[in-house]
C-alpha cells in the first residue's frame, strides 16, 4: 500500500504516512491560465493499492477535479486498487430530492468517482449515511467525534453538556457523551426548504450552569452555532464552547461565534485552518492499520 499526497490535504497525508509508515508518492499540481487543473503522479504505484487523501473542501470542484485525475493517473500507472480517503466530501448534504426539479448531487460525484478510477472511499463524519448509499463501490465513514470530544477532556472540561444543534445529530451529541461523561441533548431545528431560513428552539432543555459544548459535523455559516448560543445564553448555561469536523467557517462566520459568546471554536484538519486543532490523523491511520491487517 502507497500513499497519494493529494494538494488538498499534503500536511494531513504527511501525519497519516508517519503513523503507517505508508511509502509517500507526491503529487505536482498547478492551475492553468484558465483555471483548469494539472496534477502528475511523482512516484512508482505499478501493483499497489494505493490510497488517496485530498479533503473537497473550499475550492469544491477544483479538489474533485484534482481527486479524480489523481485516480485515472494512478491506474494508468498500473495501481491495482484506488481507495479515496476525503475527510470533507462535497455535495454530500444534496442525497435526495427535496424540491420537485433538483438531482442528486452525490450519487452524481459518486459516479464521476467511480468513471475516474476510485475503487473505495473513506470518509469522516459524513452528514447522512443515506449518501453513502449512492456509491457503486465500497464506502465508508469514520467519526472524529471522539477526538474532538477527548481535546475538551484534555483541557479540564470534563463532565461538559454536550448538545446536538438539532435531532439528526443527536447521534454526535451521543458519541462526544461517552467521552466527556456528562449529559447529552439536542436543539430543534427547522429550515424553509425554500428560503434556507431556519429556526432553531430549546425546549425541555436544562442546562443552567453548566458548561456546554455544541458539537456539529460542519460549520459553514456559523448561522446554527449563533442561534444555538443565543438559545443557551436565554437557558442560563455558564460557558459554551463550539466543536465541529468540517470547519468550513465561510466568510465572517468565526467572528459572528466568537461575538456570540461562544469561547472557542474547535475544528479537525478535515478543512486546514486556525481551528484545526484536532487531527484526522489517528483515526485514519487506525482505519487504513485495520485494513492492512484485514
Ligand atoms: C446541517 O444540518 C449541518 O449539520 C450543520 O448544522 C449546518 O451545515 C451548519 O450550517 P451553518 O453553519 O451555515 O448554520
Amino acid at each position: 500500500m502507497k500513499i497519494i499526497l493529494g494538494p488538498a490535504s499534503t500536511e494531513l497525508g504527511e501525519k497519516i504516512a508517519e503513523l503507517t509508515n505508508l511509502e509517500k508518492v507526491p503529487v505536482a499540481h498547478r492551475t492553468f491560465p484558465d483555471g483548469e487543473s494539472y496534477v502528475r503522479l511523482e512516484g512508482n504505484v505499478q501493483n499497489e493499492h494505493v490510497v488517496m487523501v485530498q479533503t473537497t473542501s473550499t475550492a469544491q470542484d477544483t479538489r474533485l477535479m484534482q481527486l479524480m485525475f489523481m485516480a485515472n493517473a494512478a491506474k494508468r500507472n498500473g495501481a491495482k486498487k484506488v481507495t479515496a480517503i476525503v475527510p470533507y466530501l462535497a455535495y454530500a448534504r444534496q442525497d435526495k430530492i427535496f424540491l420537485q426539479g433538483e438531482n442528486i448531487s452525490i450519487e452524481t460525484v459518486a459516479a464521476m468517482l467511480h468513471a475516474a478510477g476510485v475503487d473505495a472511499l473513506v470518509t469522516v463524519n459524513i452528514h447522512a449515511e443515506n449518501a453513502l448509499k449512492k456509491f457503486p463501490f465500497p464506502a465508508k465513514t469514520l467519526s472524529a467525534i471522539p477526538l474532538l470530544a477527548e481535546y475538551f477532556v484534555q483541557k479540564g472540561y470534563k463532565k461538559a453538556f454536550a448538545l446536538a444543534p438539532d435531532k439528526g445529530a443527536m447521534y454526535i451529541a451521543q458519541q462526544a457523551q461517552s467521552v466527556l461523561g456528562g449529559e447529552a441533548g439536542h436543539l430543534d431545528k427547522q429550515r424553509d426548504r425554500h428560503t434556507g431560513q431556519t429556526t432553531q428552539t430549546g425546549k425541555g432543555l436544562n442546562v443552567k450552569g453548566q458548561t456546554v459544548i455544541i458539537f456539529d459535523d460542519i460549520i459553514s455559516t456559523g448561522g446554527t452555532i449563533v442561534g444555538a448560543a443565543k438559545i443557551l445564553r436565554e437557558l442560563g448555561a455558564a460557558r459554551i464552547f463550539t466543536a465541529c469536523v468540517h470547519p468550513l467557517l465561510i466568510g465572517d462566520a468565526e467572528k459572528r461565534i466568537l461575538d456570540a459568546g461562544i469561547e472557542e471554536i474547535v475544528g479537525t484538519d478535515s478543512v486546514p485552518s486556525h481551528v484545526s486543532k484536532v487531527s484526522l490523523a489517528p483515526l485514519i491511520a487506525k482505519a487504513l492499520k485495520a485494513q492492512k491487517s484485514g
